[in-house]
């Protein structure tokens, strides 16, 4: 009770639009700023920022080292998201300030969501449903799909979420190969050093590996080539983690044979000549967002910050 009264002080700043149950669960213990929402004034931002002892972000609204340096008494960075790419970790270690993520309780659907838009893209269950719903049906131009069982699926980034598309695709009697930054061995699947021979020996590439210097647009010309015309790419990790000019050629081109895609490299921005093609399957970064795990990320997000503020170890710490 104490610990609850003293932290109805503490300011936090919450980057950008989020779920309501994660405002209304900030806001039931914090002083909340949302510079992005219209009824909090600059005066009141103004008189607040130098005190916010607490920003929360997501995967699409980080905290960069512009709002970092404009937030001077800042303790702690909470994301509501695995991904931390979008949070300027060289500056808060420099200052001193702690960064929490919310792994593991997203795995299975973010897995879900990969398998999902590999079924969708090469069964056109999305194109299936646009036919339908012009009122028409099988017997008109719709066109065969291919076979999601027993294909060889590539996966880049073999960690947790990785590893849990792999044991999903293994009940589709899908083989699996793998190229991983920790080249942990794994028996039953097939290691290769090289994205592009991993690429050219599968049928399915699936993109899970996290966001860093080394794998921007690790899915570039050549392994878009090396998949090849009837090779289907699927990313579920960034939209930065593939070449999407280079994307959108080889689907124009026919020279992939198709692409589901939960995220893109200027979200909200999505390349509009995907928009008529058929061979592929957009969504709007909801890898994690079913209620059961919103929920579940909301309290590992209050829990940290919790933890924080009541000078107990952090529950899920970056750094
Ligand atoms: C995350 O939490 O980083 C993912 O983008 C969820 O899809």
């Amino acid at each position: 009770f104490v610990s609850r009264l003293k932290m109805e002080g503490i300011g936090v700043l919450v980057t950008c639009p989020m779920t309501s149950y994660l405002e209304e669960q900030l806001q039931n213990r914090f002083k909340l700023l949302r510079p992005w929402d219209s009824s909090s004034s600059s005066e009141f931002l103004g008189q607040n920022l130098p005190s916010v002892r607490a920003v929360v972000c997501n995967a699409a609204c980080g905290a960069d080292s512009e709002l970092i340096d404009s937030l001077p008494s800042l303790e702690i960075v909470a994301s509501y998201s695995v991904g931390f790419d979008k949070i300027d970790l060289v500056k808060c270690e420099e200052r001193g300030i702690r960064v929490t993520n919310t792994p593991d309780v997203l795995t299975d659907d973010v897995a879900d969501v990969a398998i999902g838009l590999a079924l969708a893209t090469l069964r056109k269950i999305c194109a299936g449903d646009r036919f339908v719903r012009s009122g028409l049906w099988r017997d008109g131009d719709f066109q065969l799909g291919s076979k999601f069982s027993g294909k060889s699926v590539g996966i880049v980034g073999l960690g947790k979420i990785g590893t849990a598309i792999a044991l999903r695709a293994e009940a589709f009697g899908c083989s699996i190969s793998y190229h991983s930054r920790s080249q942990k061995p794994y028996p039953s699947y097939k290691y290769f050093p090289n994205i592009i021979d991993l690429a050219s020996n599968s049928q399915i590439l699936i993109v899970a590996c996290s966001l860093t210097k080394e794998t921007r647009h690790i899915i570039n010309r050549e392994v878009i080539n090396a998949l090849g015309p009837k090779g289907v790419l699927i990313n579920i990790g960034r939209g930065a983690h593939v070449d999407e000019p280079e994307l959108v050629s080889a689907l124009l081109e026919g020279r992939l044979g198709g692409a589901g895609l939960d995220v893109f490299e200027n979200e909200p921005e999505v390349p509009e000549e995907l928009f008529g093609l058929e061979n592929v399957v957009l969504l709007p970064h909801v890898g994690s967002d079913s209620v059961e795990t919103s929920m579940a990320m909301v309290d590992l997000v209050i829990g940290n910050l919790e933890a924080h503020f009541c000078k107990k170890p952090l529950l899920t710490p970056v750094i």
